[in-house]
């Protein structure tokens, strides 16, 4: 049986856009998927804006009833309290988001993110009924030493290790080797291809088959429409985490517009 996993092309903007930018943005993806007929079943397209731009987004994605989805690039692991500038989980699903990005690279390395706090991060966002997008990668270091798969699989293990066959269903993985991030240094479709198989026959062997087909696994690092053909043409590459490209709103249209065309012979 060939498994479906509809691609997801998720643009994180990380800190940048205001809400009048992510708004004006928005409207212009639309436009321009509209105009080319996209088909939001053969490809999902997510946003991540700030916190400040989330509301935003929400009222303009209802008022028009657009088939973007969207959600958060962080979230806090209490429900609630006396935890300044913390964002909580349910503040965040009452915002209609449906994702939020757990353990980016740049959480782990600018803010206290280990892995038990992004444990708690990713029993948060399921527990408010939302899916957490959870980032794992290596940096140049563990490549170096060609340890590079080992490295992501544990870093996916250490998260899902206290987690249940449902609860681990419902996790999107983002391989974002960190030496390819904002560096234009894209891994080969073969190495993604490598990192995404590895992390979902190490799913396979503790869950079982139904959870592994069921993880969409991403790639992140310096994609962009020149690359994003050969690289969702991987099996087990099931679309994108977004930086740099998805801060222009024509070239993140046109990747989600090469993911769809690809999943036609899928
Ligand atoms: P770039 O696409 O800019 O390399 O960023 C990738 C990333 O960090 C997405 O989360």
């Amino acid at each position: 049986m060939t498994v479906r996993r509809i691609p997801l092309v998720a643009g994180n903007w990380k800190m940048n856009f205001d809400h009048l930018e992510a708004t004006y943005f928005v409207q212009k993806l639309a436009w321009l998927l509209r105009d080319a007929h996209f088909d939001f079943k053969r490809c999902e397209v997510a946003l991540f804006p700030s916190f400040t731009s989330l509301r935003s987004v929400q009222v303009l994605v209802e008022a028009d009833r657009l088939r973007v989805t969207y959600g958060a690039q962080s979230v806090s692991v209490t429900t609630q309290g006396a935890f300044t500038g913390d964002v909580s989980a349910d503040m965040i699903a009452h915002l209609g988001c449906s994702y939020v990005i757990v353990g980016h690279s740049e959480r782990r390395k600018y803010h206290p993110e280990d892995d038990a706090n992004i444990v708690d991060q990713v029993r948060a966002v399921l527990a408010a009924g939302m899916q957490p997008i959870l980032c794992v990668g290596e940096s140049f270091e563990e490549r170096r030493q060609g340890i590079e798969l080992d490295f992501a699989v544990g870093q996916v293990r250490d998260v899902t290790r206290d987690l249940s066959d449902e609860e681990t269903s419902k996790l999107i993985v983002a391989y974002e080797p960190v030496w390819a991030i904002g560096t234009g240094m894209v891994a080969t479709p073969q190495s993604a291809q490598e990192a995404s198989c590895a992390i979902r026959e190490d799913l396979r062997e503790t869950f079982g088959a139904d959870v592994a087909d069921a993880v969409r696994i991403l790639y992140g690092g310096s994609v962009t429409s020149k690359n994003a053909a050969e690289l969702i043409s991987q099996p087990d590459v099931d679309g994108f985490l977004i930086g740099g490209a998805a801060l222009d709103v024509d070239e993140l249209a046109k990747i989600a517009r090469l993911v769809s065309k690809s999943t036609q012979g899928r």
